[in-house]
């Protein structure tokens, strides 16, 4: 069979916020650009944020508060560097997008209204009701169909083309029929999004695997900070389904089998509104001592009904219908079951501020960057505030694309050829032709329940270890898969195989991060080793796999700036 090779200046993957606001960057500086998405790119998951987007508006906040409230968020692992850049743009972003179309709640005197978020000393989340990423995510899209950026849906990304330091291109194949193409280019962009999907409880939508990384991380190239996943307080019990901090921002209050408004307790004088870390672990430690409710006493109460229906039916409208659809429950008359879920991934792709990928410590590799949040910039550290993450796609998505569109022009185009494509070839006819007896879905249920028990919002080396050897015995298993659909047509079987062998890699990053970081940090908390350590682990750590699968850590310097290290109490 012979393989397509189509060209172009840039190809972006991934059809989120930071994909399509490249994109739409490249296409305004008249560059031939393709954006490469294995849904449509109004399903992409940055659709589903909910609560709002950081932006120091008013008067009553500042950049320079702004700042402060993510570095110690960060538990001071963020660069500082990068999170003064991110707080600066962050209210010109928040005009453009509302020149670009997007429709914000307003105040009563036309001012883009603002709520209060986790870990933040200002209302600082300007919100679109309880549906921002939508809004956003409607907007920028629409904007670069306009400018006529080609975007090709359900093409699955599976491979780059990398050489000698430089990145010419991707292979991908259609789903629609299995057709693998590649899309040779100057200059390639990684926006495909998350990996919280590698746990069982979890806020991330289904295709949220991880891809990108692994396909990184499978040439030798580092993935950051891989230990660092956030866990949100609020994730409908069960299912880890999204339920906003917005619902908390309005005042909505956490109350445990006693009756008791525990976060009295763990954060005196933040609340329910601590930072995230803070907030699930508190969660989760009522659970797991005993003061959970609900059938199988696995949840907290959320309770907003104080809040009133008109309020509630005029700022939290979707997150009142996600808990009626899965839990039977009214927030407008009682309160909903919520619990901890794995939500966001503060580790991914190093990154520079302008979005170049880091090859090591100290180089890049030439035409390829990315950005949101499946790079590691790094403005969230240990531990993201919420509403930081839709402006980090939105702003650093566009600002990666202009550095592109700038930069394209001293690129040589590197011709691809068909040999470019035969490592995905390989696996591809590997999956369909292995003929094993083991299922894929089995074994991501065990990797799942594996990284939800073992490598979740509290860690010891004796859990860790259990999540390492099951990584280890998955691996194994993984040789032996066999896939039922040989089908060339929507063959989502072959799909979710490719997913969950990207899951394996990644989640190997997770867990081996967090062995070997021995001190607690943001979202990372070790039992075993309580405290932060400032002397031995104030640094980046910097994972390498090699060709035999196993990773290699190194650490790289925290870029540290004018917010002190000081202890973080809320
Ligand atoms: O709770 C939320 O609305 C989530 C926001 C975020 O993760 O930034």
């Amino acid at each position: 069979m012979s393989i397509p090779i189509y060209t172009y200046d840039a190809i972006i993957v991934g059809a989120g916020l930071a994909g399509n606001a490249a994109a739409r960057e490249l296409k305004n500086e008249g560059k031939n650009v393709a954006v490469i998405t294995k849904l449509h790119p109004l399903r992409s998951h940055s659709g589903a944020a909910q609560g709002g987007i950081n932006a120091a508006l008013s008067s009553a906040d500042s950049i320079e508060l702004h700042e402060f409230d993510t570095v110690k968020g960060s538990d001071y692992l963020a660069d500082q560097d990068a999170v003064e850049f991110m707080c600066q743009k962050a209210p010109e972003t928040v005009r453009w997008a509302e020149r670009m179309g997007a429709t914000f709640s307003r105040k009563e005197d036309g001012q883009i209204a603002q709520r209060p978020f986790g870990g933040q000393s200002s209302p600082r989340a300007c919100y679109a009701k309880d549906r921002i990423g939508l809004t956003l995510l409607q907007t920028i899209y629409e904007q670069a169909f306009r400018l006529g950026v080609k975007f090709l849906d359900e093409w699955y990304a599976t491979d780059l083309i990398y050489k000698d330091g430089k990145v010419s291109g991707i292979v991908a194949f259609h789903l629609r029929d299995t057709q693998i193409a590649i899309f040779n280019a100057k200059s390639v962009m990684f926006a495909t999004g998350g990996y919280a999907r590698a746990f069982k409880i979890s806020s991330n939508a289904h295709a949220n695997t991880g891809d990108g990384l692994s396909i990184v991380a499978r040439h030798g190239l580092p993935l950051e900070d891989m230990e660092f996943v956030q866990f949100h307080p609020s994730g409908l019990s069960g299912n880890g389904v999204l339920i906003s901090e917005a619902a908390r921002g309005e005042g909505g209050k956490l109350f445990n089998s006693k009756g008791e408004r525990f976060m009295e307790r763990y954060a005196p004088n933040a609340l329910e509104l601590a930072s995230r870390d803070v907030v699930s672990r508190a969660i989760v430690n009522e659970i797991r001592e005993g003061r959970g409710v609900g059938p199988r006493k696995d949840a907290v109460y959320l309770d907003v009904t104080h809040l009133g229906k008109d309020l509630i039916m005029q700022r939290l409208p979707e997150l009142r219908d996600l808990a009626i659809t899965f839990l039977g429950l009214d927030m407008i008359k009682e309160p909903i079951l919520i619990s901890a879920t794995a939500h966001y991934s503060m580790g991914g792709i190093p990154v520079d501020i302008p979005g170049h990928v880091r090859k090591n410590n100290t180089e890049f590799v030439e035409g390829f960057y990315a950005a949101g949040e499946c790079s590691c910039v790094s403005v969230h550290g240990a531990n993201r505030l919420g509403a930081n993450s839709v402006l980090e796609a939105l702003l650093f998505g566009r600002f990666v694309g202009k550095t592109m569109a700038s930069e394209i022009d001293d690129i040589a185009l590197r011709p691809a050829t068909e040999d470019d494509a035969k490592r995905a070839i390989d696996e591809i006819n590997w999956i369909l032709n292995n003929n094993g007896d083991e299922r894929v879905a089995q074994l991501r249920e065990e990797l799942q329940d594996t990284m939800t028990d073992h490598a979740g919002a509290f860690r010891t080396e004796e859990s860790l270890q259990v999540a390492v050897d099951k990584i280890k015995e998955l691996r194994q298993r993984h040789k032996n898969i066999r896939v039922d659909d040989k089908s060339k047509v929507f063959n989502t079987e072959l799909q979710e195989a490719l997913e969950f062998g990207h899951m394996l890699d990644y989640a190997k990053f997770i867990v081996e991060s967090a062995i070997a970081r021995k001190e607690s940090r943001g979202a990372h908390f070790r039992e075993d080793f309580d405290k932060r350590d400032d002397v031995n682990f104030l640094k980046h750590t910097m994972g390498y796999m090699d060709t035999s699968g196993d990773i290699k850590l190194d650490y790289m310097d925290v870029t540290l700036g004018k917010h002190e290290l000081k202890e973080r109490t809320y």
